[in-house]
């Protein structure tokens, strides 16, 4: 069976990505309406040679959708959504609007693609920070038992849109005379202050909740403990910005409940684990980087070593393309994964 496709947010960072990838995953397309805001109405935008015109986003957008992924911020999230479901469609949402919503599925298909079978219309496609950090964690999980986490995040431009590209771009080219310097964006729209990115690392993404924690950083803790199903799980996070246009990176530290693991052992169970690349040889200089995970489907695994005083602690070092696995590629996979269940 074909279903017909929407996209709204189909001019974003991520949008554009989702597009690529239905059509380079050869998705069962009967038909793919792309939606932004009335700004982009009228729009052309090419994808695998083919040509598509963006429609202004309006309730009735949705009539005859099957699958609409929504990819435009929260906000259009919640005006837009229950407005798609009413008309039939299943909404696969990549913004935070819905994700710690009880009974609404929040689905990693490496980790949790069981969770799909609850869904009532709205899937919420998680954080892509997240996204990693679990489909990372996952293997370990199951096979070793995990207690806690602690994640530092290094963190793309791109995940804050494609302005955020442009403003990274336009710093990096005026830096050398300082002619401007000037910041708009980052770390977040919500904020008073506007700092530099290029040649910056920024230690906040999102606004700031009362605990002292980013928004950004809850949401690593808490998606992480919905996904496992895991309130007891500890976790922590910092999550920082740096001038890279695509690719996040982690450092994650993590405590195991099994006492005799050798790292030989994390590296195996990693080796053969769905939507991994292992890439852990110290001697050959060999461990993943967001310029080499750019374009790639693949979480990217390696530094993994054993903490020097913790028995049951290990570090590794995780990356994936953000704007792929951490957002487009996962939503697309949890599409596949309903076709595929209806099948
Ligand atoms: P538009 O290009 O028309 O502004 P990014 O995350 O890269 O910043 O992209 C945000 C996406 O959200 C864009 O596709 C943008 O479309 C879309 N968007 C912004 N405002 C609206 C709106 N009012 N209705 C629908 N889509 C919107």
């Amino acid at each position: 069976k074909k279903v017909n496709v929407a996209i709204v947010g189909a001019t974003g960072a991520v949008g554009t990505k989702i597009l690529e990838k239905l059509l380079e995953r050869n998705f069962p397309m009967n038909s793919i309406k792309l939606l932004a805001s009335k700004r982009s109405a009228g729009m052309e935008i090419t994808a695998n040679g083919q040509k598509f015109i963006v429609e202004e986003t309006v309730p009735e957008s949705f009539d005859g959708i099957d699958i609409a992924f929504f990819s435009a911020g929260g906000n259009i999230s919640k005006m837009f959504v229950s407005e798609a479901v009413d008309r039939g469609a299943v909404v696969i949402d990549n913004t935070s609007a819905f994700r710690m919503t009880a009974d609404i599925p929040l689905v990693v298909p490496e980790v949790n693609p069981e969770a799909l079978k609850r869904h009532s219309g709205i899937i919420a496609n998680p954080n892509c920070s997240t996204i990693q950090m679990v489909t990372a964690l996952e293997p370990i999980r199951q096979k070793l038992g995990l207690s806690r986490v602690i994640v530092s995040t290094y963190q793309a431009v791109s995940g804050a849109g494609i302005e955020a590209i442009d403003e990274l771009q336009k710093q990096s080219a005026e830096f050398e005379s300082r002619a401007t310097n000037e910041a708009n964006l980052l770390p977040t729209g919500s904020g008073e202050r506007f700092y530099p990115i290029a040649f910056n690392a920024i230690p906040q993404i999102d606004a700031f909740d009362t605990s002292g924690y980013t928004l950004e950083e809850l949401k690593m803790i808490n998606e992480t403990k919905k996904i496992f199903e895991n309130n007891k799980l500890q976790v922590s996070a910092t999550c920082v910005r740096i001038p890279v246009v695509s690719g996040h990176s982690e450092s994650i530290y993590f405590e195991i409940e099994n006492d005799d693991t050798s790292v030989a052992d994390i590296q195996a169970l990693l080796e053969n684990a769905p939507g991994i690349v292992l890439q852990d040889n110290p001697d050959k200089q060999s461990y993943p980087m967001a310029l080499f995970a750019e374009g790639e489907d693949a979480v990217f695994v390696g530094r993994i070593r054993k903490d020097p005083d913790h028995p049951n602690g290990f570090h590794m070092w995780v990356v994936t393309d953000n704007l792929l696995k951490g957002a487009a590629l996962n939503s697309v996979q949890i599409a596949e994964c309903l076709i595929n269940e209806k099948g």
